[in-house]
């Protein structure tokens, strides 16, 4: 399973024996510093938690409210459209995480990727038990089913760890941060509280990744990054400004926060673009 799928180099592969008898980073064949993304790794490992440490039973799962049985119904849909989408997103994180385990070139990276791919896994499985106990699941967001075939068929590594890990999972922090304040003294709220520290290491790994990829990379690579980018904004703007019909009848109050969000997204975006030597020039911004 460690395989490029190209013809075999032995001194890329990662054996049992470097596994368990190596305590420095190695690099690659093309002695690349990957101490910076085996850091992550180290990182990740110890930030590991299991979903039977959220405080299922101790705590609703979701927020409970007083009131007429219709808005405690309209309420139970919005928190379980949140938690669908959610859901929805960690799927397609395991996917994409997988993606990025099997086509990295670098076996430190792999190594980082073994630990993401567990990461995504454990959060879709928290978030599979939470929706069961909201009500199960609602509409899923169509856009952001897009978005990830879009990042699954980026042509490169260095677009994919670009999509999904400088700009993605840089993006959903914020929204986390949302929810949870949202959420006070419930199982969602301290799933998310993990989550922000997890996507914190998933962003941080990648933009250490990509730094290493981009190094020796030429304009080339760099411009194909602002097309993959251009490609991505609008579908991205289209997710952003999304919403189901569970939380429509909020749609407008949130119309304003949903444009303020996505444009201190689409900024922060390029500033992470800027940081890695990014020539931001030709992006277009949707909004
Ligand atoms: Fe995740
Ligand atoms: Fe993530």
């Amino acid at each position: 399973m460690w395989d490029r799928g190209e013809p075999a180099d032995s001194s890329r592969r990662l054996s049992r024996v470097d596994v368990e008898h190596r305590s420095e980073p190695a690099g690659d064949a093309d002695s690349r510093d990957l101490a910076g993304v085996y850091r992550y790794y180290e990182l990740a490992k110890r930030a590991e938690w299991q979903v039977r440490d959220l405080p299922w039973g101790d705590v609703s799962p979701i927020p409970e409210y007083k009131g007429s049985p219709q808005k405690l119904a309209r309420r139970r849909d919005l928190w379980r459209s949140v938690v669908t989408q959610q859901l929805q997103a960690d799927e397609l994180a395991v996917e994409m995480a997988t993606q990025l385990f099997a086509i990295a070139p670098d076996r430190d990276a792999k190594l980082y990727y073994t630990t993401m791919v567990q990461d995504e896994a454990r959060h879709t499985e928290a978030w599979l038990k939470l929706i069961e106990e909201a009500g199960g699941m609602a509409e899923r967001d169509p856009y952001l089913d897009r978005l990830a075939q879009q990042v699954l068929d980026a042509d490169t590594i260095e677009e994919k760890v670009f999509l999904m890990q400088v700009f993605y999972e840089r993006l959903i922090i914020p929204r986390f941060r949302m929810i949870a304040r949202s959420s006070r003294g419930t199982v969602l709220e301290d799933l998310c509280n993990r989550l922000t520290v997890d996507d914190g290491i998933h962003h941080g790994a990648g933009m250490a990744y990509e730094r290493v990829l981009l190094e020796d990379a030429g304009k080339k690579v760099k411009d194909s990054l602002v097309k993959a980018a251009n490609r991505l904004l609008p579908l991205f703007a289209q997710h952003a400004l999304w919403r189901p019909k569970a939380r429509e009848f909020i749609g407008a109050l949130m119309r304003e926060t949903d444009l303020r969000m996505l444009k201190e997204d689409l900024e922060q975006g390029v500033r992470l673009a800027m940081s890695l030597g990014i020539d931001v020039s030709d992006i277009e911004l949707p909004y």
